[in-house]
């Protein structure tokens, strides 16, 4: 695949401005798009990239309400926090804009507008959902229930998360408010649809035939199963107060359907770009030689691979995506990545917590991003890809190269003489590497072309082992200048081609080098000295540092703490079952006594094997509680015993009684035991 458009519209999904930005967001959107972007800037391409914050729907209002402040004070909050950390990671949009805006408001009504016009809608007064507590119509987020293709019993009004199918809220199964609680009664609207089922012939030639080869699989898959389904109108607009008025008479109370405006968001997030910067917004969506890109995750297929483009399509003379590659998502530390829970990590806490580190996110999200299926994001694997790739492979070797060529040759590049044939496949093998990454990156393949560059470094690093100039230079001082040449070329390869991932880095490398115009992403293909000899080159500098083992436990820390709060606050206790009688009660033989024994069931969870001292005799009693004690430390402690349960065998052991226990609001087990150390007495009872 070349890169055969005149110019390029780049697009990352707008962030809802309803929470910071996460690993998630950036894994699956935000880095790979910047380092697309970044790519075509390297091979001078025209390009364009946009993004901006999506500041209505209803997630918006719902975020509002548990904070307790206005939908504008939430939106002006996230907006500066998630662009302000976009920026901390070298996110490099070329305009970011806010839906909020009057140039947004304007190019979403213009739309509307002229699709209501020309007839792309059908108006129709159908039945929705209302709230009858909140006195108020029910859709998106505001209801959930049950999804009618997965049985999801958590999925949206609009779209169920677990199969990504897009739904309407009538379809739901035991629809519930999550504004009330209430359920919901059937209330006659009025609202304007997209009758997607007319663009289904559309779709067919456009994806289903015209894509099947260059689209990622995930996509194709997604969107082919809908069309396959039938596409059915979609309400585009909304009986909410917060959003874009529908800019029709008598639609009063009535907004646009969020993401009948948001996507629009890149259309006018590019006219506010063109007009900062004198340029013609159009080109960059109508002419037929821009090649349009959307990056976003995979919630969103069905909006960018059909409702949008349906939406371009019904307003004249747009462009079509050229392709979608959207990505899975990324999980931590084995669970599902949840604002709600807190179990995330936060884009602007990273940026204080790791100062200076910024590459290094990047990198691992890259290196692990979730392209062809869900992927774990582990602070284990964070810290082991900084320091054995990172520092271990790429600073190592840029390290070694500036070093010696401060010590040898005061920083004066030296010329090489006779090349060995080792030189020369080193130098056939450094020349290749710019194109293998670019075709990667050209393919969507991050992840690859991520490992490709650091091979590049190996390749650096492995030549300067196997040639030893430290040893040669007592011996041959000659030789030693053509090594370190070679190394250098290796060096200002890596200054051009590492940039899209590790912008930062890259920086200080030119530094280090003393390029200040990194060289062509194409020419170093081709040419034979990257940086020439008599260059002199700058100051050493340090790439990456290695990260220890506390700073990771710190992190697993936080998210333990976020687990236990979790559980805190989702604790209830459970009602009291039903009474029994006195003799019930009174027929339980409680006694007291320590445990003397303790051993761990081998091949078992929970099983405790205990001995313990009831003071007339000791008892093997067998306990279910070895995820709350460890088994060494239920030795000496005292408890309460059961004595006249009839005896049980459990896994081969005769167990005779029980210990016991209450539960805390951790989930742990908290031994019900005697105050006194005497033991043996039984319990009185009065
Ligand atoms: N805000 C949406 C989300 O976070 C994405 C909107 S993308 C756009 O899922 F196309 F609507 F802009
Ligand atoms: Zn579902």
């Amino acid at each position: 695949m070349a890169l055969t458009a005149k110019r390029y519209t780049i697009t990352a999904a707008l962030p809802y401005t309803n929470g910071p930005i996460h690993i998630g967001h950036l894994a699956g959107v935000y880095v790979p798009a910047d380092i697309y972007s970044r790519y075509l800037r390297a091979q001078k391409k025209d390009v364009v990239f946009i993004c901006g914050s999506d500041e209505h729907g209803v997630a918006i209002s719902i975020r509002a309400k548990e904070e307790g402040i206005s939908p504008k004070e939430i939106i002006d909050k996230y907006d500066q926090m998630i662009r302000t950390s976009f920026d901390q990671l070298g996110i490099s949009f070329d305009n970011y804009s806010r839906t909020s805006s009057e140039i947004h408001h304007e190019t979403a009504s213009e739309i509307f507008t002229k699709m209501n016009d020309t007839g792309k809608f059908s108006e129709e007064v159908t039945e929705q959902l209302y709230d009858p507590k909140a006195n108020q119509f029910l859709a998106d987020r505001f209801v959930t229930g049950t999804c009618p293709k997965c049985q999801h019993p958590e999925a949206y009004g609009d779209q169920c998360e677990q199969c990504g199918s897009s739904l309407n809220a009538t379809e739901l199964i035991y629809p519930k408010s999550t504004l009330s609680g209430a359920i919901p009664v059937l209330k006659k609207t009025k609202h304007w649809f997209l009758p997607l089922d007319q663009y289904q012939d559309f779709m067919k030639k456009w994806i289903i035939e015209g894509h099947k080869e260059d689209w990622k699989p995930n996509v194709y898959g997604q969107v082919k199963s809908w069309v396959d389904d039938g596409l059915r109108p979609r309400a585009v607009t909304r009986d909410l107060d917060w959003g874009i008025p529908v800019p029709v008479d008598g639609a009063d109370g009535k907004v646009l359907y969020v993401w009948f405006d948001a996507p629009i968001g890149y259309i006018s997030s590019t006219k506010e770009w063109a007009a900062k910067n004198n340029k013609d917004w159009e080109p960059y969506w109508k002419d037929k030689e821009t090649s349009l890109i959307h990056f976003i995750g995979k919630d969103n297929i069905v909006f960018h691979c059909i409702i949008f483009p349906c939406i371009l399509k019904a307003s004249g003379n747009y462009i079509l995506p050229e392709n979608v590659p959207a990505n899975e998502f990324l999980n931590l530390e084995g669970n599902k990545i949840s604002t709600s829970k807190n179990w995330a990590v936060w884009l602007h806490e990273y940026i204080e917590e790791f100062p200076d580190q910024e590459d290094v996110l990047r990198y691992v999200l890259t290196a692990n991003a979730p392209e062809t299926k869900d992927n774990d994001f582990t602070w284990k694997d964070f810290q082991a890809r900084n320091n054995n790739e990172l520092v271990a492979i790429f600073g190592n070797f840029i390290n070694r190269v500036s070093v010696l060529t401060q010590k040898y040759y005061e920083g004066c590049v030296p010329a090489r003489k006779d090349l060995t044939q080792e030189d020369e496949k080193t130098l056939d093998k450094m020349r290749a590497f710019p194109a293998i990454i670019g075709s990667s990156i050209e393919r969507y393949r991050f992840r690859e072309a991520s490992q490709e560059l650091m091979n590049l470094a190996r390749l650096g690093n492995k030549y300067l082992a196997d040639q030893e100039p430290w040893k040669i230079i007592k011996v041959d001082p000659e030789r030693v200048k053509t090594i370190i040449n070679i190394a250098l070329q290796i060096a200002a390869t890596l200054a051009t081609v590492a940039e899209p991932f590790l912008p930062f880095s890259t920086k200080k490398l030119r530094c280090i080098l003393n390029i200040n115009n990194p060289s062509d992403w194409n020419e170093i293909t081709t040419s034979t000295d990257v940086l020439s000899a008599g260059h002199v080159v700058g100051g050493q500098e340090l790439l990456f540092s290695k990260i220890d083992d506390s700073t990771i436990e710190a992190q697993l820390d936080k998210l333990e703490a976020s687990k236990k709060s979790n559980l805190e606050a989702n604790f209830e206790l459970p009602p009291v079952k039903e009474n029994i009688s006195f003799d019930n009660f009174n027929a339980m033989d409680l006694r007291t006594g320590t445990v003397i024994e303790a051993e761990k069931i081998k091949k078992t969870k929970k099983l405790i094997n205990l001995k313990v001292d009831l003071g007339f005799e000791v008892r093997t009693i067998v306990s279910g509680i070895a995820e709350s004690y460890a088994a060494e430390e239920m030795i000496g402690k005292k408890v309460t015993v059961l004595a006249n349960l009839a005896p049980r065998n459990i896994k081969g052991v005769k167990s005779q009684g029980m210990l016991l226990m209450t539960e805390n609001k951790n989930g742990k087990l908290i031994i019900v035991g005697p105050e006194d150390s005497s033991m043996g007495n039984g319990f009185e009872i009065n």
